[in-house]
C-alpha cells in the first residue's frame, strides 16, 4: 500500500512572457489525497494539465505506475489512468449528460452508437453517486454545480486510478460537498491517488493526508497535512503572513441608493424587497440555489422581471437589458465568469475596455488608445493581476486572475451600485483580501455594494447586513455584528424545514 504512483521531476515549461513551471518536484501515492496549494497564478493547474496530458512539459521527467513518460497525450493518460476534472468546466453544452460523459469513447454496437448501453451506464455512475440527474438532460441547461458533478461523473466513468480535482468544489452546495468527499474517500479506500486542488482552506481538513505548496512556479515544500497548522500552509503559499482575513472598514451609513420593491421573476424570486445605502455592503447569504443569483440577474437585466421597481437615488429606472443597467449605474460581476463574465477569446485589455468604450470614445466614436492603456493598468495594477501584458487571453489567465478581470472592469466607471454574485470563488487568500479591499473601497467612495456569497464567514467578515434568502424570498435580515451562522442556517433553510416536518 500506498506506493509512489506518481513522481515528476524538475518539471519546466513557459508560456509566451511566463514560465508557470520551474523545474517542479511533485510526488503522488496510492490511497492519498494530495492537495496542491498556492496562490492564484502558481502553477498547479498547468501541471496537472501536463500529468494529464493537456501540455507537453519543456524539460522534466515524468513517472507513472513505474514507467517513464516523455510527451504523454490526453489519450495516453487516460489509458494509463489518470483522469482530470478541470478548474474551469469543459462540457459541450449542447450535449447531453450520456454524450459529454462518453465523449470520444462513445460505446458502439457495430458502427452504430448505443445511446441506450451509453445512458444506462451513465445513470449507473449517476446513481453511484447519488446524483439526481438523467443521462438525457441536455447540459447547457443545468446550473453550474449539476455541471460539476457531471464532470466528476465523466472522470469515475473511465475508470481512474489518479483522479485530479481542479477545484472541485467552487460551485457545489453543502450537500454536494459531502457527497463529494464520500466519493473521494471510497475511491482512496480502492487504492486510488487523488490529487486535491483548492482556495477552501477549511475544508482539506475533512479529506486530504498530505500537501505541497507552490508559489511562483516553484516547489516550495510538501508536508502531512497532520503535522502543519494552517497559518504555516497559508505562509508557505503566500510567502508572508496574513494578519487580517477579513479587513473591515467603518463608514457612515449614508443616503438611499437603491430601493428594489416586490421583485418577482422566472421561477424562483418572490416578492423580493430591499434597499442599499451609500456606504455599506450588504450581504445576500443563503444555500446554492437561493435565488440570490437569479434576483441579480433580474436587476441588471439579463433575465426579463414579471415585476418590480427598481428605484435608484430615488428616481424610477426601467431596465429591459444589461445595458441600461450599466448606463443607469448599475453594474453585475456575475457568478459564471467564463460564460456571462469574460469574453475568453479576447484580449485583458479588450475585456476591460469593451463595457467602457462609452468612457473611451471621443465624440467621433473613435477610442482613446491613451485612455485605454491608463484605464486597464489601474485596474491591472489595483487588483494586481498576474499577467505578463494586457494583451494575453482572458481565457489563459489563471483562475482567480480571470476573476479578478471580471470584476475590474466594472470599477473603471463610476457606478452608483456593485453587484458582486460569488465574487471570491475560485480565488487565493491573499487574493481574496484584495477583492474584501476593493468592496471597501467602493464602500467608502459611497458606492452600494451587494455582496452575494455562500460562504458564511465572509459575509459575516464583511458585510454591514445580511439579507438571507431561502427559496426565491429573503427570509430575514440580521446585522452581521449580531449574526451568528446558526441564524444564517436556520434563515436559509426555513422552507426546507417546513417541507420536512409537513407544515
Ligand atoms: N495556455 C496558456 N497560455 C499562456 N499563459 C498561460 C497558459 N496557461 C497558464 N498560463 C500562465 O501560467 C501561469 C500559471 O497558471 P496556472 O493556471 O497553472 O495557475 P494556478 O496555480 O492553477 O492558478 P489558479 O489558482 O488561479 O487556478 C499563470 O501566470 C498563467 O497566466
Ligand atoms: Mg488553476
Amino acid at each position: 500500500m500506498n506506493e509512489t504512483i506518481v513522481s515528476m521531476e524538475n518539471i519546466s515549461k513557459s508560456f509566451p512572457g511566463v514560465k508557470a513551471l520551474d523545474h517542479v518536484h511533485f510526488e503522488l501515492r496510492s490511497g492519498e489525497v494530495m492537495a496542491l496549494l498556492g496562490e492564484n497564478g502558481a502553477g498547479k493547474s498547468t501541471l496537472m494539465k501536463i500529468l494529464s496530458g493537456v501540455y507537453t512539459r519543456d524539460e522534466g521527467s515524468m513517472t507513472i505506475f513505474g514507467r517513464e513518460y516523455g510527451d504523454l497525450n490526453p489519450k495516453q493518460a487516460q489509458e494509463v489512468g489518470v483522469a482530470i476534472i478541470h478548474q474551469e468546466l469543459n462540457m459541450c453544452r449542447h450535449l447531453s449528460v450520456a454524450e459529454n460523459m462518453f465523449l470520444g469513447r462513445e460505446k458502439r454496437k457495430g458502427i452504430m452508437l448505443s445511446n441506450s448501453e451509453m445512458e444506462a451506464e451513465a445513470q449507473r455512475i449517476l446513481d453511484d453517486l447519488k446524483i439526481d440527474l438523467r443521462p438525457q438532460q441536455v447540459v447547457g441547461e443545468l446550473p453550474v454545480s449539476m455541471q460539476q458533478m457531471v464532470e466528476i461523473a465523466k472522470a469515475l466513468s473511465t475508470n481512474a486510478k489518479i483522479l485530479i480535482m481542479d477545484e472541485p468544489t467552487s460551485a457545489l452546495t453543502a450537500r454536494e460537498i459531502e457527497d463529494l468527499f464520500r466519493i473521494i474517500r471510497e475511491l482512496k479506500e480502492r487504492g486510488c491517488g487523488i490529487v486535491y486542488i483548492s482556495h477552501r482552506l477549511e475544508e482539506l481538513q475533512h479529506i486530504v493526508d498530505r500537501v505541497t505548496i507552490m508559489r511562483d512556479g516553484q516547489y516550495i515544500t510538501s508536508m502531512n497535512f497532520k503535522d502543519a497548522t494552517m497559518d504555516e500552509i497559508i505562509a508557505n503559499m503566500v510567502g508572508r503572513e496574513i494578519k487580517e482575513k477579513f479587513p473591515r472598514v467603518e463608514c457612515e451609513k449614508g443616503k438611499l441608493v437603491l430601493e428594489v420593491k416586490n421583485l418577482n421573476a422566472g421561477r424562483l424570486v418572490r416578492n423580493v424587497e430591499f434597499s442599499l445605502y451609500e456606504g455599506e455592503i450588504v450581504g445576500f447569504a443563503g444555500l446554492m440555489g437561493a435565488g440570490r443569483t437569479e434576483t441579480t440577474r433580474a436587476i441588471f437585466g439579463v433575465d426579463p422581471k414579471e415585476s418590480g421597481d427598481i428605484v435608484l437615488d430615488g428616481k424610477e429606472v426601467v431596465i429591459h437589458k444589461p445595458e441600461d443597467a450599466i448606463k443607469a449605474g448599475i453594474v453585475l460581476a456575475p457568478e459564471d465568469r467564463k460564460k456571462d463574465g469574460l469574453c475568453t477569446k479576447l484580449s485583458i485589455r479588450h475585456n476591460i475596455a469593451l463595457p467602457n468604450l462609452d468612457l473611451l470614445c471621443n465624440k467621433l466614436g473613435v477610442v482613446s488608445s491613451v485612455k485605454e492603456h491608463e484605464m486597464c493598468d489601474r485596474v491591472v495594477e489595483n487588483l494586481k493581476v498576474k499577467t505578463p501584458t494586457m494583451e494575453v487571453e482572458a481565457g489563459n489567465l489563471s483562475g482567480g486572475n480571470q476573476q479578478k478581470v471580471v470584476v475590474g472592469k466594472w470599477l473603471a466607471r463610476n457606478s452608483r451600485v456593485v453587484i458582486f454574485d460569488e465574487p471570491t470563488r475560485g480565488i487565493d487568500v491573499a487574493a481574496k483580501v484584495e477583492i474584501y479591499n476593493l468592496m471597501n473601497e467602493l464602500k467608502q467612495q459611497g458606492i452600494a455594494v451587494m455582496f452575494v456569497s455562500s460562504e458564511m464567514p465572509e459575509v459575516m467578515g464583511i458585510a454591514d447586513r445580511i439579507i438571507v434568502m431561502c427559496d426565491g424570498r429573503i427570509t430575514g435580515e440580521l446585522k452581521s455584528e449580531e449574526a451568528t451562522q446558526n441564524q444564517i442556517l436556520t434563515l436559509a433553510t426555513q422552507f426546507e424545514k417546513k417541507i420536512a416536518s409537513g407544515e
